[in-house]
């Protein structure tokens, strides 16, 4: 008699959402080479074909990847270091930075997307404080923990270094929206950006669960790196297939969220991603979620809207929305913790 695997039912995707055994990295998401951004000497035509490339990737996928970022190596290095050697703590230890009723932010085992559980652990921390968010009931400043050292440190600097390089992919999506370089960059005076660490552990029925539901990001663009396992998987647009994102050392993969979907009135639309699991290794990835300051009215941009083209999306506040999202993920927190 082999032995059997137990399946926990709150993990399980119905049929239609199940990933395939093998998923084609071929045909997937653009690579761009962003060093014309750091060089004072490139030509015009560099940069015109680099904004060209912008444009193609973001309409035709909402992804790409991008290498020769700016971001010193170093620094993702010692950024996947502290993340690995977080989620390696024992469970007690973890949970003292747990995230709790007044405060979001911190680690937590999983949550669920699309009402079913993700196979995951999570820490969430803020990348400017204090306060992402003006809800006097929540409160959101970073949790950080004792060990491993200079975790604190690491992510601070990693976010300063990565936050320069989401504002010049900013200035490269407005170029490529044929607006001045720093059109949106108003909007992000006092962003409420933040910082992901997922671990996904190996999974004994990968058939079955997801790392992380079929989604699409509600923030502006989100900056992720990953490591060498892979999983990410994003849904082509030109035929629906699921596609796997090859990892490329030290190269971030760029998407674009629903907020640029809106500010760019469909032209570039925000595609859906999930991330699958295996039965043999860990996978640590790390996203910067790019979000606009909470006062942010979200609406198609003018420019981009006219009598032939009229705006596709009704106005929306950025905080008011953010904050809604928060409340209903505690909320799913909280149903989870009975369960468990
Ligand atoms: C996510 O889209 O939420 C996670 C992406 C990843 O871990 O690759
Ligand atoms: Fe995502």
């Amino acid at each position: 008699m082999g032995h059997q695997v137990e399946v926990d039912q709150a993990f399980v995707q119905s049929p239609e959402h199940r990933p395939k055994p093998v998923i084609s990295e071929a045909g997937s998401i653009p690579l761009i080479d962003l060093s014309p951004l750091f060089s004072d000497s490139t030509a015009t035509a560099v940069q015109a074909t680099l904004v060209q490339q912008v444009e193609a990737a973001s309409r035709d996928w909402g992804f790409f990847q991008v290498i020769n970022h700016g971001v010193p190596v170093e620094l993702l290095k010692a950024a996947e270091t502290a993340e690995r050697e977080f989620f390696e703590l024992s469970e007690e230890e973890k949970k003292k930075v747990r995230r709790d009723e007044v405060n979001p932010l911190g680690y937590y085992e999983s949550e669920h997307t699309k009402n079913v559980r993700d196979w995951k652990e999570v820490f969430d921390m803020v990348v400017h404080e204090p306060g992402v968010v003006d809800v006097s009931e929540l409160e959101l400043k970073n949790k950080w923990p004792q060990v491993p050292l200079g975790f604190r440190e690491t992510f601070e600097e990693y976010a300063k270094s990565v936050e320069k390089l989401a504002f010049r992919l900013l200035e490269l999506i407005a170029l490529s929206l044929n607006l001045p370089s720093q059109r949106l960059n108003v909007f992000f005076e006092e962003q409420t950006s933040f910082i992901r660490l997922n671990h996904y552990p190996p999974c004994p029925y990968p058939d079955l669960a997801l790392g992380v539901g079929r989604h699409k990001d509600a923030g502006a663009l989100t900056v992720l790196y990953q490591d060498s396992t892979g999983g990410l998987d994003v849904k082509r647009k030109s035929d629906g297939e699921w596609v796997r994102v090859k990892p490329i050392p030290n190269a971030f993969i760029i998407n674009v969220g629903d907020i640029i979907q809106v500010w760019s009135n469909d032209k570039y639309l925000s595609a859906e991603h999930r991330v699958s699991v295996n039965t043999e290794r860990d996978r640590f990835s790390i996203p910067f979620f790019f979000n606009p300051a909470s006062n942010i009215d979200v609406r198609p941009l003018s420019e981009l809207v006219d009598d032939r083209n009229p705006g596709k999306y009704k106005e929306y506040n950025w905080g008011e929305f953010f904050k809604r999202r928060m409340d209903s993920d505690f909320k799913k927190l909280e149903v989870e913790n009975i369960q468990i």
